[in-house]
């Protein structure tokens, strides 16, 4: 298969061989390759990590697989957003080259005995404590589309700060060798961090919502007005929250690296959180010293 150039469709991949030896094919003509890898129901969030990779890439390939591995029995595997036709409009018109679109039998043939392990505080606490397994799968499946489709560079956002730190841990950890790139979480003009869930919300629900970056929004002004123990700018989410009905799951200061939770809280340190509106879990996070207010206070 010979590497394309930039048309307005992108060639359709279906097997992991079928990626390879695109990937193969682009990288011996001497061009480098960004990898996008998502489950598809595409958004502006998702646009941006495609545009930079396009921006960064001679060619890029964009992965769309609902990944069955990293829901759990009671997660919303079967009702998750799935709009190929859309999406794979608009992959043309972003110049993406390649849409790598599995099945699951292609991805998960029957009879594997492999799996992944993420262990310690960045797969078993927050995020990995509230999902047990979810890491073990997205690491499953990220690990067999980087080596099934040897990118240069992997585009990953920044909403899913967790994923971000499980991903680049594997990577050095199997030594991988592919620069992962993580870009800046895309917002609503309110504020909401864009996600293929943000469909589940109802009217009533959706600015109900709002509460999530406004808590954040006063936990960095709280920041940036000198206070620094944890568990008060942590309340001060929390408070936010609880105040507009939202039922939280977790509100924590954590290192970025590891995903481990500070007493001080300082630059580069990240306010993760988890809540649920109704039946939706929403998750975002901002980094202090880093991030400007995700929306004004009190919207
Ligand atoms: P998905 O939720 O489709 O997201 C794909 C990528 O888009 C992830 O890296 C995610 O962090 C990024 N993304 C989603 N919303 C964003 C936003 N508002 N701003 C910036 N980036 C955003 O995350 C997954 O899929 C899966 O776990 C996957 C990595 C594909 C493995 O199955």
């Amino acid at each position: 298969m010979m590497p394309t150039p930039s048309t307005s469709t992108p060639e359709l991949l279906s097997t992991p061989d079928d990626l390879r030896r695109w990937s193969l094919a682009c990288r011996a003509a001497g061009l480098s390759v960004g990898m996008v890898p998502t489950m598809g129901a595409l958004h502006a969030g998702h646009r941006a990590l495609i545009d930079r990779s396009v921006a960064e890439s001679d060619r890029v390939v964009v992965t769309i697989f609902v990944n069955p591995a990293q829901f759990g029995p009671h997660e919303d595997f079967a009702r998750y957003p799935r709009s190929m036709d859309a999406d794979l409009r608009m992959l043309a018109s972003a110049g993406v080259h390649a849409a790598f679109v599995p099945s699951v039998e292609t991805m998960y043939p029957p009879g594997r005995v492999t799996r992944l392990d993420i262990t310690g505080p960045l797969g078993e606490r927050l995020e990995g404590a509230s999902r047990p397994g979810h890491f073990n799968g997205v690491a499953l499946v990220v690990t067999k589309l980087l080596v099934a489709g040897v990118p240069d560079r992997a585009y990953f956002g920044q909403k899913d700060a967790q994923q971000c730190a499980v991903v680049r841990r594997l990577v050095r950890d199997l030594d991988i060798g592919v620069e992962i790139v993580v870009c800046p979480t895309v917002r609503d003009t309110d504020g909401l961090a864009i996600s293929s869930r943000n469909v589940y919300l109802s009217t009533e629900e959706r600015v109900r919502a709002r509460a999530i970056p406004s808590s954040l929004a006063t936990a960095i002004a709280q920041f940036e007005a000198g206070e620094r123990d944890a568990t008060a700018l942590a309340t001060t989410v929390r408070s936010c929250l609880e105040n507009a009905g939202l039922d939280v799951d977790y509100v924590a200061v954590v290192r970025a690296e590891d995903f481990t939770e500070v007493e001080r809280a300082a630059p580069t340190n990240q306010i993760v959180l988890a809540a649920r509106i109704g039946s939706t879990r929403l998750i975002d996070v901002v980094r202090l010293g880093v991030d400007t207010a995700p929306v004004g206070r009190g919207v």
